[in-house]
């Protein structure tokens, strides 16, 4: 039987999920509920939110800011990382998205931990360091990705040494070195990469994935 390439990472994926994810009925009821109120499909796959789940305690978080909630599917796989005195602050601008991750989440039992706040990114990231909010321990960064830079400069004002950060979708199917682009998105991740190379309070790499969500990456830092 002819395979295209992304057939093959897709088989592959459900593979490694079936041995070694253990999505639940309570992640498959996340997906299924957004799929069904027409959210779009573009949650981490199950291997990744086990990757960023695991990512999370290795970095022993107790407390963890999250921007672009969605339905709640990152949001529960990075909450369930916490320890049962931990918090998960997470972000999202659609009120509609928000109060089905809120959902989702209850469903989760984790709404005690986890706390949405719905709002622009910047400015809600900006009211929580007028807020002395912070410093939390692991940050993972998923929303919109043109201001992935501004969303980096302020994380890191709500940063510590040590804290981990994560960023979502930083290759776009391989689109990342294309210097000429004018696709805004493409433009924002090619300078929150720069900064992440660049900027003295920062330690960085990327890495290419390939899997059930096509050819793309994610960027992990660590502050200084
Ligand atoms: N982290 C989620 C997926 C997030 S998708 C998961 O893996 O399950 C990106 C989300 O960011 C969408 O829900 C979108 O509404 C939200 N978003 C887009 N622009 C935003 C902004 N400026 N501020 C806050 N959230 C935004
Ligand atoms: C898109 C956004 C995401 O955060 C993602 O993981 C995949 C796709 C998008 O906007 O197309
Ligand atoms: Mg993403």
């Amino acid at each position: 039987m002819p395979e295209n390439d992304n057939q093959l990472w897709g088989r592959v994926d459900q593979y490694i999920s079936e041995s070694l994810v253990d999505e639940d009925s309570v992640l498959r009821e996340t997906l299924r509920r957004s799929r069904a109120n027409g959210l779009p499909e573009i949650n981490v796959s199950p291997s990744q939110g086990k990757f960023l789940h695991l990512l999370a305690r290795m970095a022993s978080a107790r407390t963890i800011l999250e921007i672009g909630t969605l339905g709640g599917y990152s949001t529960i796989w990075l909450a369930r990382a916490l320890p049962s005195d931990g918090s998960l602050v997470t972000i999202e601008a659609d009120s509609d998205h928000a109060a089905l991750a809120e959902r989702n989440i209850t469903d989760a039992g984790l709404s005690g931990l986890v706390d949405i706040r719905v709002g622009d990114a910047s400015e809600v990231l900006e009211r929580m360091r007028a807020e002395h909010l912070g410093p939390f321990d692991f940050v993972f960064i998923d929303a919109d990705k043109p201001p992935y830079p501004r969303y980096l400069e302020l994380a890191l004002e709500l940063s510590r040494p040590g804290t981990v950060i994560v960023g979502d979708n930083v290759v776009r199917r391989g689109r990342l070195p294309d210097e000429s682009t004018s696709d805004e998105s493409v433009n924002g991740v090619r300078r929150f990469m720069e900064m992440l190379g660049s900027d003295e309070r920062l330690d960085a790499t990327a890495i290419q994935t390939v899997g059930a969500k096509g050819y793309d990456g994610f960027a992990v830092a660590i502050v200084r």
